[in-house]
């Protein structure tokens, strides 16, 4: 089985998540291809995708929506899931949790549209000070924020062994279309 995790990334923690779910699925499943959205030109020859991007501004960066687009007709016709990389572990403790599944919940419908996934699991990556303006730093670490590298490979190794598990079994024991963490 060929599998693609392909990945848009701007600052490298997602490319980072991205290679680390290849090598994980590679070890059970055999050949795993993790590249750049931007390098894919086609997906018909993998029998099962995984795409994941990083957040900006609420949305997924403009290369992996295009890939997304581009490539709609034929990732729905396998296994595809996607996850999204952002900083909800970086808000104050109180706001974490609401502010993944809002964001879990945002950019799943927007994806849905597109794709029937099977999954969609957003990540924590890495937020450093200087990607916030200056005069709120102080304020968002005074209610609680944090930066740094927040990324839970415990919880990436957990998603990565499900979609594992659902691909080493025969086809018409899984289910599609569905979304879920
Ligand atoms: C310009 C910019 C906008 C961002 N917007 C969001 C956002 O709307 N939601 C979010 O959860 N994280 C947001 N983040 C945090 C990034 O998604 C996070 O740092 C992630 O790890 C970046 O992945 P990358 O290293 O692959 O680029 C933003 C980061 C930057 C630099």
């Amino acid at each position: 089985m060929t599998v693609l995790v392909a990945y848009a990334s701007a600052l490298g923690s997602t490319r980072e998540i991205a290679q680390h779910i290849a090598s994980r699925m590679a070890a059970a499943l055999g050949e795993v291809e993790c590249r750049s959205v931007e390098e894919v030109e086609a997906v018909s020859g993998y029998e099962a995708v995984v795409v994941g991007s990083a957040i900006h501004n609420q949305a997924w960066l403009p290369p992996a929506l295009l890939f997304f687009n581009h490539h709609a007709r034929e990732l729905a016709k396998r296994p595809a899931w996607a996850f999204s990389v952002g900083m909800a572990d970086a808000l104050p403790k109180p706001f974490r949790r609401r502010g993944a599944a809002l964001q879990q919940k945002r950019l799943a419908e927007v994806l849905i549209k597109e794709v029937p996934l099977r999954g969609h699991k957003i990540f924590s990556g890495v937020y450093k000070a200087g990607q916030m303006p200056a005069p709120l730093r102080k304020l968002f670490r005074l209610t609680g924020g944090r930066f740094g590298d927040l990324r839970d490979w415990a919880a990436v190794d957990e998603w990565t062994d499900q979609i594992t598990d659902q691909l080493a079994k025969p086809a018409s024991s899984t289910s599609s279309g569905s979304i879920t963490g």
